[in-house]
């Protein structure tokens, strides 16, 4: 048998991921209700993070405990990692020994390469091109609120970065329209754009990019690595802010996300962020019930 690997979200197929996302709020029921069966005792996760991360770690952390396992934090500081040990040697040994890892890091073929050498199954915690499990939490948020995303309009407003290229992969898997508003220089990867141009569409106006949306979702201008430009993006990304000007173009329900951690005042108002009805701190706890799902559609495989 083959071992899957979650790299991106074009690894399960769109009924699997819709199974997924219904399995992620059953299970956030279990929690809330009597608890789970702890399906995974003895089983161990890894999880590498070659970047900061607050989200990531505390849902894999809790979630696999909660589920009976047990989870390792893994810094590049105090592993071989950090001392130029072989990703693929890194690979081979760690999969030898855990069940199941998560890596954040910076390049995606540094995943890729792990994920080819690993025997247990490899997710990608967020990569400078992809961050497939954030959209997990998103589409699960979506669908406890509206229902389902299938048909819908999504706007992305911001950075082309990785947010915006697992948001193509979501509106090909999950079947929506996707208005990508970008400043320019900042598009998203333009073969993964043509390669969706039946569902994907450029703009310059996050206006024009907003109008009848269902979901509205941004990013910060400047993502891990990228802190030395913060001053020249603020700049370049003036104008492609999510405030309650920019939401009365989208549809009257239209949601609004943002993966956090967040900057107010910029890539979305302070406004928006402190209102009670927001379901961005949903967004955010729905990490933790779909990579549980996650783990356990992966760790049965
Ligand atoms: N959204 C997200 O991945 O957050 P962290 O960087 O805190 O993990
Ligand atoms: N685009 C952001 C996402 C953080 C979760 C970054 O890569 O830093």
């Amino acid at each position: 048998m083959t071992t899957r690997h979650f790299l991106t979200l074009l690894d399960l197929s769109p009924s699997e991921l819709n199974a997924l996302i219904a399995r992620a709020t059953e299970m956030k029921a279990q929690l809330r209700g009597a608890g789970h069966e702890r399906p995974f005792v003895g089983k161990v996760l890894g999880m590498i993070f070659e970047k900061s991360s607050t989200r990531t770690r505390v849902s894999f952390e809790a979630g696999m405990s909660q589920l009976g396992g047990h989870a390792m934090f893994l810094s590049p500081r105090d592993t071989q990692l950090g001392r130029g040990e072989p990703i693929e040697d890194s690979a081979r040994v760690l999969s030898s020994m855990v069940d199941i890892i998560m890596i954040r890091t910076y390049a995606h073929q540094k995943v890729q390469a792990f994920a080819q050498h690993s025997s247990v199954p490899v997710i990608n915690a967020l990569t400078d091109d992809y961050h497939p499990c954030q959209l997990l939490a998103d589409v699960q948020t979506y669908v406890e609120n509206r229902g389902s995303i299938q048909g819908k309009t999504v706007t992305w407003v911001g950075d082309g970065n990785n947010m915006c290229h697992s948001y193509i992969n979501a509106a090909r898997q999950f079947d929506f329209e996707l208005r990508i508003a970008c400043p320019e220089g900042f598009d998203p990867n333009s073969e993964l754009v043509a390669a969706n141009k039946d569902r994907v569409s450029l703009f310059r106006s996050p206006i024009e990019a907003t109008k009848g949306s269902d979901l509205v979702v941004t990013d910060v201008w400047a993502s891990m690595g990228q802190e030395d430009e913060q001053l020249e993006r603020e700049k370049q990304f003036a104008g492609f802010q999510v405030n309650a000007e920019l939401m009365s173009h989208a549809h009257s329900d239209a949601l609004y996300m943002h993966c956090l951690p967040a900057h107010r005042g910029e890539e979305i108002s302070a406004e928006l962020m402190d209102s009670p009805d927001t379901v961005i701190w949903q967004e955010a706890e729905n990490r933790l019930h779909a990579q549980k799902a996650l783990m356990e559609l992966l760790l049965n495989s």
